[in-house]
């Protein structure tokens, strides 16, 4: 029997060693890529044409309808109708990375790969002394080769299926979720602690990151992966970096570096260098975000409101709250129809429609403690579509309507502070 065992247990082996998911690095040939989907310019706008959410299995744009005449007859876009799409191109809603010439997407994916690497040597070796952009930055943002070698082994371990290699939020699992994986390519965070207020272009803080990574996304289907070790959630931090700043360096090459209508170059001074000057404004961004003074300055309440001693303080701040939330001044009812209750849907940057949340509920997706909802409201949801109010707001205002915010699922904390509203 012994020797039977021994066998089967190396046949098991050698058949898992045949098979890709069994390692846990990628081949040293493999390669990002470019992309191949369409960069979507407007997502509000292309949206407008669908009039039901993603169903399970389909990505945003998927639903446009087909078309056959291209070669990739299985990607979404180009099984749009093709007047549609044409009427897309027009307008400019969208660009197709497809129509750049072949000898412009080498040069453009040379250049990525020079300076972000391989899926097994991922780098961002982005430099620039002008705008200090150097070994120095790497290190500041903690994007140094050995760390995102780290990071990319626990990323295909633990974020691939959904986030995809390139960060694209196309993995396999991905279209059967919704909302769907983020796309890291945009550069666009949901749930920062950045001023958006005072600088429109910030990123996200490597300690927004983290938070999300060790919370999840309350209501989502992004887990939490709180029982990794701090350095593990460190390093994956680091490589969502790398993917978001690779993708949007390609992004902002597509829409910067040729013309709408033909895909051909239009700017002089080459390919290479505008890939490299569009790197080196993405890694400025996300070394900005890093700038305790580019974050939102949270005051402290003017009083405690766990403390019972408070309760008509409490009060009377929820009760400015909702009166904030149904005034024109914040027109907070107007996307978040009866409290969310009958939200009506509304297109995001990602060509995706979505829903203002339903407030009654208490799923809060960037974190419920009173600071992340201070941030929601100060700086906005990027990419949802929820503005910003930290401008118009005075932060004793934010306050009130962040109690306002904390009670309303609550009836029996309604009733307790002594708001109402219609059942
Ligand atoms: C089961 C699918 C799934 C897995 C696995 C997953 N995610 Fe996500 N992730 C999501 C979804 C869905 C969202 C979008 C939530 C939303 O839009 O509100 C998301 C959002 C995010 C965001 C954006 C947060 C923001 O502020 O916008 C980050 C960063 C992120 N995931 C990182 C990771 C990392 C790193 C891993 C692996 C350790 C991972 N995710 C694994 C589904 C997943
Ligand atoms: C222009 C539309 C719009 C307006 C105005 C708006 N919101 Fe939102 N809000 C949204 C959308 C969309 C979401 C869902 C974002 C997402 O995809 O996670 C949201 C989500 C939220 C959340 C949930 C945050 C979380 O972590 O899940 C809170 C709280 C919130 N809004 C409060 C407010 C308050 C308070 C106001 C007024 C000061 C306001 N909103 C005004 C569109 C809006």
């Amino acid at each position: 029997m012994r020797p039977f065992h021994h066998r089967s247990a190396a046949g098991l082996l050698l058949a898992c060693l045949a098979v890709v998911g069994c390692e846990t690095q990628y081949g040293p040939e493999r390669s990002y890529g470019l992309r191949k989907d369409p960069v979507i310019k407007n997502g509000q706008k292309m949206a407008e044409e669908r009039p039901l959410p993603d169903r399970p299995g389909q990505l945003p744009i998927a639903s446009i309808k087909d078309l056959t005449e291209q070669e990739d007859k299985d990607h979404p876009f180009y099984r749009a109708d093709p007047a549609k799409r044409k009427e897309f191109l027009q307008q400019d809603l969208v660009r197709d990375v497809n129509m750049i010439a072949a000898s412009d997407r080498k040069i453009l994916e040379e250049t990525l790969e020079k300076l972000f690497g391989k899926p097994r040597d991922p780098k961002v070796a982005v430099t620039d002394k002008d705008c200090n952009v150097d070994e120095e930055s790497a290190k500041y943002l903690q994007v140094e080769p050995a760390t995102l070698a780290r990071g990319s082994v626990l990323y295909r371990e633990h974020c691939l299926h959904c986030h995809g290699v390139t960060g694209d939020g196309r993995g396999p699992t991905g279209k059967w979720v919704n909302p769907h994986p983020r796309d890291f390519r945009s550069g666009l965070f949901k749930f920062t602690t950045v001023n958006r207020v005072e600088k429109a272009t910030l990123k996200a803080s490597r300690g927004d990151l983290a938070r999300t990574l060790r919370q999840g996304v309350e209501g989502t289907a992004m887990p939490s992966f709180g029982l990794l070790t701090e350095q593990q959630i460190q390093d994956l931090v680091s490589y969502v970096m790398h993917l978001s700043i690779r993708g949007e360096t390609e992004i902002r090459t597509v829409l910067g570096a040729f013309d709408a209508a033909k895909m051909e170059m239009v700017d002089e001074d080459g390919l290479e260098e505008y890939v490299n000057k569009a790197s080196r404004s993405v890694v400025k961004a996300w070394k900005d975000s890093q700038a305790t003074a580019n974050w939102i300055p949270i005051p402290a309440m003017a009083f405690d409101p766990n403390d019972v001693a408070n309760k008509v303080k409490l009060q009377e701040s929820v009760q400015r709250g909702k009166k904030l939330f149904e005034d024109k001044k914040t027109n907070c009812n107007g996307c978040h129809v009866n409290y969310g209750r009958q939200a009506p849907y509304k297109a995001d940057d990602w060509g995706t429609l979505s829903r203002p949340r339903n407030l009654t509920q208490g799923i809060f997706r960037g974190g419920r403690r009173d600071s992340d909802l201070y941030a929601r409201i100060h700086s906005g949801i990027v990419g949802s579509g929820m503005n910003n109010f930290g401008k118009d707001l005075k932060s004793d205002e934010i306050w009130d309507l962040v109690n306002f915010v904390r009670v309303l699922p609550y009836p029996e904390m309604r009733k307790n502070m002594e708001i109402e509203i219609p059942e």
